[in-house]
């Protein structure tokens, strides 16, 4: 067989070729929106493309699954429920899919997402036991995908799913390689950032699967982080309902920071974007501040202004810069972040304001508008750049 794990260091996500050297049949499971890697691969490879699978419907990347197989052929898969509105092939739990000599066996792993597949890889030849597992975001290295991208106020429901998903993948062999869709990003909370593990180490050190149910559960509620950058029009566009492949953070350009001290005089003429979820802006926000989560900045371009300056806020300066870097991605030339966010402010001794959220979208959507927000450093995917947080500790996050 052949097998290749690729890694985006822009997003923290990981996708894979697997192949049949016999057949020179190729699958490729959660790519990447920029196509060219597994092109140039299938071609040095001569390997010809059977199938294409996304283990789960994206909310912090645009798929690149439809664009390959339009490029290359192939199926394009995704579990039965996947709510999507494009053509696909279904598959179900226990199916397998062959692959030359190869079998990739379908499991149903909801929790994350309602249609999370996970797919074991079997070399028959080698061993009837499957050798390794590609598990999206239901099991990661030292975490469990955060439980509340299935819809509204249902996180609890899916948090239980997950709950018997890890139990489920847990039973497999100690021996089986797993090879998750995350390595860093917003999909979880505590990954530790190794791009693959094995079934028997996290068994023993995961730290969420020693848990009971019970206290499983409420350590995957018990905060999660903020809703990925541009979330609803990446989500959307992986259903196909808009196309917005723009939505996505893919370049690095420079961000200016202003410190707290600066900000007045600059606010004068500027636009203060407050990009925190609405219950953290409500808590206390910089006074004129207008609050629109990052989640849903692509979503609402039209609300910001070309011709003024965009100062971007969130509490100690990650997520605001990456919400600054796509503004300037988008074209907005004057945008700056506050340096150390809301706390920086806070802590030079700065007014803040509270209370109404205004239209700035619904927290409802995660279920957990009343948890705190969980951040580390590993939910901010990417290169970080010149971002100087105001606190020192990296679990303080932003
Ligand atoms: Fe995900």
């Amino acid at each position: 067989m052949y097998f290749k794990q690729i890694l985006d260091e822009h997003n923290g996500c990981a996708s894979y070729i697997i192949a049949s050297r016999e057949t020179h049949e190729a699958a490729i499971v959660d790519p990447a929106i920029d196509i060219r890697p597994y092109e140039e691969l299938l071609d040095e490879r001569d390997f010809t493309l059977k199938y294409v699978i996304d283990t789960h419907i994206h909310a912090d990347h645009v798929s690149g699954a439809r664009k390959l197989v339009a490029a290359r052929g192939g199926e394009l898969c995704l579990h039965e429920v996947a709510p999507v509105v494009y053509p696909f092939r279904p598959l179900e739990d226990g199916e397998e899919l062959q692959l030359g000599q190869l079998r990739l066996r379908v499991v149903h792993t909801p929790g994350h997402r309602p249609e999370v597949i996970s797919i074991l890889i079997v070399n028959p030849p080698r061993s009837p036991e499957p050798s390794m597992v590609l598990t999206g975001d239901s099991l990661l290295v030292g975490d469990v995908g955060r439980p509340d991208f299935g819809g509204e106020n249902v996180a609890g429901r899916y948090a239980a799913d997950q709950y018997e998903s890890l139990t489920r993948l847990l039973r497999l062999p100690d021996w089986v390689a797993v090879f998750p869709g995350h390595f860093e990003g917003p999909c979880g909370k505590g990954m530790c950032g190794r791009p693959s593990t094995t079934i028997g180490f996290e068994r023993l050190f995961n730290p969420l699967a020693r848990l009971d149910r019970k206290a499983f559960l409420d350590t995957v509620l018990n905060g999660v982080p903020a809703r990925p950058l541009n979330m609803d029009a990446i989500y959307n566009t992986n259903r196909g309902v808009i196309d917005k492949p723009w939505a996505m953070l893919t370049t690095s350009p420079h961000v200016a920071e202003i410190t707290p001290e600066a900000l007045p005089a600059r606010a004068a003429n500027a636009l203060v974007l407050d990009v925190r979820e609405p219950d953290e802006y409500t808590g206390g926000h910089v006074p004129g501040a207008v609050n629109i989560p990052q989640s849903l900045i692509a979503s609402r371009l039209d609300d910001l202004p070309r011709d003024r300056p965009i100062v971007t806020v969130c509490r100690s300066g990650y997520r605001a810069h990456r919400a600054a870097q796509f503004l300037k991605q988008v074209g907005y030339a004057q945008v700056e972040n506050l340096q150390g966010g809301t706390e920086a402010w806070r802590e030079a001794g700065r007014p803040l304001a509270f209370g109404d959220a205004g239209d700035s979208g619904d927290a409802g959507d995660t279920g957990l508008e009343r948890r705190p927000v969980a951040e580390t450093l590993w939910t901010h995917a990417g290169v970080l750049g010149a971002v100087q947080p105001a606190t020192s500790a990296p679990a303080a996050g932003s």
